[in-house]
């Protein structure tokens, strides 16, 4: 650096007495504090280099932040957002900034809760608390907020810093998840019960089969004892007018008299018996499909009308049967299997609703994408989540002994199946059991 040295008599006046060296002192002084404040100038540039980089760094880390992150003032007024906020508010940063952060809330009862959410923990801290802001778009979506107090040095509180991570999407694809979840579950469900139905009608086929040759002979047999019981009565009446004292104390020992009195008795008894194991050996072979059926055109509209009446008439006076069917639902097979499916439903909706003040069953019929679906809802007790999946099971009855063989349903079930439709229960929210029955409609 160079200096100028002032001529020594112009500056001071009266300078005598400072002599040159005095000047090269000063000037040399002037030179180091020169030097000092470049050194000086030189720290501060790069300390501001650093101060800006760093200022950078925090900027960048904030506008790629996928969180929204709001600094607030003491009164709840924004300061500062981040590029998150303006983009999920849909507004610039600068619209935002001195506004106060409660009308980010979706509504009033939001911005309350937050209101007092935040003055309450707000010296804690919230974590992890659920709101409902508003989007740009006029959505509202639930945010997951978190919100931290900002203290100066000394302690004093300075406003919030809060955060926050919509979980919209997050909800969706868990409730998409768990949809899935459930829709496997129940094909599993139903993959299972499709399963257990088919082990049961093979096991129940065969015990059909087993049985009604045995109990095909028993009938014959007893009825033609019964013919031979008459027979030997007649004559036995007639051996009574033989007059010979030993067949008489025989017959008197034998109690002769009192068998026959009791054989028909024990016969019709037999015969009872019989008849009563034949005819569920029937039902068995009807749930196991042992029947084959030649398919005609059915009418379910007549199917469900002649049923309700039938039961209706045999059932007491407080079964009420509102039928509501769209007209021409017609389906393909066997008008007497289809019958009997519909008049047990009937039937059971009529036994379970029997304790109700007023006893109601509705029968609703529609057709949805080329299926006939007939739906009876009743008002009973509905079915316990127990036996939900054992309805379908042969001699599955909740009924006392002799008022119900738990067949019908199993008989309703493998006859619906061979109709290529499907029988399903559920019990409503409302109470009451529901009975969805599910035919393919013919093609005409
Ligand atoms: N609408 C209903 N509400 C409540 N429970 C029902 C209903 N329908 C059927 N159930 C239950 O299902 C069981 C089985 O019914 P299913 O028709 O197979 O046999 P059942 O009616 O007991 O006897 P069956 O029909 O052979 O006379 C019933 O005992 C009953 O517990
Ligand atoms: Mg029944």
């Amino acid at each position: 650096m160079s200096t100028t040295v002032p001529p020594a008599d112009s500056v001071l006046a009266g300078g005598e007495g400072i002599g040159e060296q005095a000047w090269i002192e000063v000037i040399q002084k002037m030179d180091e504090v020169y030097n000092d404040l470049l050194q000086y100038e030189v720290a501060l540039e790069q300390k501001n280099a650093a101060l800006e980089e760093s200022h950078q760094f925090i900027e960048s880390v904030l506008a790629s932040m996928s969180d929204i992150l709001i600094v607030c003032d003491r009164n709840g007024n924004i300061e500062e957002v981040n590029s998150s906020l303006c983009h999920f508010a849909g507004k610039e940063a600068s619209a935002l900034e001195h506004t106060p952060v409660f009308n980010l809330f979706a509504d009033d009862i939001e911005r309350a809760k937050a209101r007092e959410v935040f003055a309450r923990f707000g010296r804690e801290g919230v974590h992890d608390c659920e709101f409902y802001l508003r989007g740009g778009d006029g959505s509202t979506v639930p945010v997951s907020m978190n919100c931290t107090p900002r203290v100066s040095q000394t302690g004093k509180l300075m406003g919030m810093v809060v955060t926050g991570r919509p979980v919209g999407e997050l909800r969706r694809a868990y409730q998409a998840l768990r949809q899935a979840h459930d829709d496997l579950k129940r094909t599993q469900g139903q993959l299972l019960h499709a399963e257990k139905m088919v082990s049961l009608g093979r096991l129940v086929a065969g015990v059909a089969h087993e049985l009604n040759n045995p109990i095909s002979f028993v009938l014959g047999n007893v009825l033609s004892l019964k013919r031979y019981a008459q027979r030997l009565e007649t004559y036995l009446g007639a051996a009574q007018a033989i007059d010979d004292p030993a067949l008489q104390a025989l017959r008197g020992e034998l109690r002769i008299d009192r068998v026959i009195a009791d054989m028909p008795l024990l016969i019709d008894g037999m015969i009872e018996g019989a008849e009563r194991t034949r005819d569920i050996v029937d039902a068995l072979k009807r749930f196991s499909a042992v029947d084959k059926m030649t398919p005609e055109q059915v009418s379910l509209n007549e199917v469900v009308e002649r049923s309700v009446r039938w039961v209706v008439q045999s059932a007491s006076a407080k079964f009420a049967v509102e039928v509501d069917l769209v007209p021409d639902m017609v389906c393909s097979g066997s008008s007497g299997q289809l019958q009997q499916v519909v008049m047990n439903l009937v039937q059971n909706a009529c036994d379970a609703t029997l304790s109700q003040p007023e006893a109601r069953l509705r029968v609703t019929g529609r057709i949805e994408d080329g299926t006939a679906v007939l739906r009876f809802a009743d008002n009973g007790p509905g079915i316990s989540e127990d036996y939900l999946s054992r309805l379908f099971e042969p001699f599955f009855t909740t009924k006392p002994v002799g008022q119900g063989t738990g067949l019908g349903l199993s008989i309703s079930y493998g006859i619906v199946e061979r109709h290529g439709g499907k029988l399903s229960a559920a019990n409503l929210p409302a109470g009451g059991a529901e009975f969805t029955l599910a035919l393919p409609v013919a093609s005409h």
